[in-house]
């Protein structure tokens, strides 16, 4: 394929969120604010557009928005793929990286190690460092530095602790098949002694996958601090497939207690409903969160795909967006700790958004109605909506009028949908097309959501961000229409404003 026809064709490549210019990519790695830059580092197969040569891509923003592709970071060899991992600034220069004057960075990734290799079969952890602030890297001569003889032991995510406990690096891993994250200490990201194990509990429907630790201010007070272990997995999220679940606790500095564990061992299907995602939607997997960004505040970016079809996804030169980056709260809803999330890229940075829409108290009566002028591609959308005798409202985006993708409110059933069966191409793999539902609770009737529309995707944030929903579509270019739909009764918008990036 010449550069023009991919350029031609290449319909989906999305305006808001990250995706690689000609190459396939999955979990974000290494994610880290470093020198007023933010840094994506990324599971990538730098030679096609689908999984393999596990290589760690490199992108830069200034914004969270708008992306720089840079050459490939750490590039797999003969002996291991590069899988996921992270990247901390040791500004002590504990490792011996760097010099006190000019400390590294250090890269903890999983090498999955290749028959030939002399550590055929087994996953272990190894370090990479870069001296020019995260642009070239090295490989450590002595790799791995962390090795338990499994095949199934992946993505640290490393931490600078300090606490009651003393001040030393904290890894975070998981020995996926067991459902177990692992934690382990060092004090020169060198040697590791293990510290303590959680797990299973709530999720265990797939493996475990790419954990995270972080502290966070419960409803904004800097002097009560929670700790929050978030775990992925794969499948066996609560609409099937890849998603993101989260426990809510306390580290001591060796060991987490979890105080929203529903249930230990085994998954119990029923319950799912019970546990705490990080995203309801499909599309929401390998979620980690940045190092070092200023204010405390903690973002995270996932992987916009899901393992059950992400090979298949119709982009092309590319295959697979990542999400946008998002600012994670805790808050104390109904007497818990609760994450709330919300988009944390720097709109304001984007050139003047392409016009506005808005509407204000109309009822919405039986049927489908396309929304003259607010028809757009790139749209964030902000939609307050109160029930009335309809068992299904909500907003049909990037539709012709027939087809669209439906966000929607289900009032008997207390359930916000994404249905995506006639989103656009969706013959492509028999899981994709789907309605997909989450819990969604209201006083008065009535319900708030910010949804974010690209080429390719919707993500949706309801009540304030507690409950959210992503998902990948493939509609037609020509398919821009925004429209609001009631089912078997009506609805009323009591407002709407559509801000249209492009
Ligand atoms: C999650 C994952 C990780 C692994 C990486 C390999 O999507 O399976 O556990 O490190 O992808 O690409």
């Amino acid at each position: 394929m010449t550069a023009a026809t991919a350029t031609t064709a290449d319909t989906f490549r999305p305006a808001l969120h990250y995706a690689a210019r000609n190459t396939w990519l999955n979990d974000p790695n290494g994610l880290i604010f470093h020198d007023g830059v933010y840094h994506l580092y990324y599971q990538n197969n730098p030679l096609d557009n689908v999984w393999g040569n596990m290589s760690w891509g490199h992108a830069t923003s200034p914004d969270l928005l708008t992306w720089t592709e840079h050459p490939v970071a750490i590039a797999c060899d003969d002996d291991e793929d590069i899988f996921s991992g992270s990247i901390v600034f040791d500004r002590d220069n504990t490792s011996g990286f760097g010099t006190d004057s000019a400390p590294p960075l250090v890269a903890v990734y999983t090498s999955a190690f290749k028959p030939g290799s002399g550590h055929q079969g087994i996953q272990a952890q190894s370090l990479a460092y870069s001296l020019d602030g995260g642009y070239t890297w090295t490989k450590h001569t002595a790799n791995p530095v962390l090795n338990r003889g499994s095949a199934e032991f992946r993505d640290p995510k490393v931490i600078s602790y300090d606490g009651d406990a003393g001040s030393y690096w904290v890894m975070v891993a998981v020995e996926a098949t067991d459902f177990q994250v692992v934690l382990y200490k060092s004090y020169d990201l060198k040697n590791w002694e293990p510290l303590s194990t959680f797990g299973p509990a709530n999720a265990t429907g797939g493996v475990w996958e790419c954990p995270d630790l972080f502290s966070l201010p419960v409803d904004g007070d800097p002097n009560n601090l929670q700790w929050v272990l978030t775990v992925n997995l794969n499948p066996g999220g609560p609409n099937n497939g890849s998603a993101g679940q989260y426990f809510v606790g306390d580290f001591d500095g060796t060991t987490f207690t979890s105080a929203t564990t529903v249930t230990e061992g085994p998954q119990d299907p029923e319950r799912l409903g019970e546990y705490q995602w990080l995203d309801w939607g499909r599309d929401y997997y390998a979620a980690v969160s940045f190092s070092d960004v200023p204010d405390n505040r903690r973002l995270m970016i996932a992987w916009m795909n899901n393992w059950e079809y992400a090979n298949h996804i119709p982009t092309s030169p590319w295959r697979s967006p990542m999400t946008l980056a998002r600012e994670i709260s805790l808050h104390t809803i109904g007497g818990k700790p609760r994450l709330t999330q919300k988009a944390a890229g720097n709109f304001r940075s984007l050139s003047a958004p392409a016009g506005t829409f808005s509407l204000e108290d109309s009822e919405i009566s039986d049927g489908i109605h396309i929304l003259e002028g607010a028809a757009g591609r790139v749209q964030r959308i902000d939609i307050a909506l109160t029930t009335g005798s309809a068992r299904e409202f909500g907003l049909i985006v990037r539709g012709d009028g027939d087809h669209g993708t439906r966000i929607g409110i289900r009032p008997a059933e207390g359930a916000l949908i994404v249905d995506r069966r006639d989103s656009g191409q969706t013959g492509f793999h028999e899981a994709f097309a789907s309605v997909d539902t989450a819990p969604i609770r209201t006083a008065d009737g009535s319900y708030e959501l910010t949804i974010y529309v690209d080429h390719c995707s919707v993500e949706v944030f309801a009540q304030d961000g507690l409950v959210t929903m992503t998902e990948l579509i493939f509609p037609a270019p020509g398919n821009t229409d925004l429209a609001v739909y009631a089912s078997g009764g009506t609805a009323t918008v009591n407002s709407l404003r559509v801000t249209q990036y492009a």
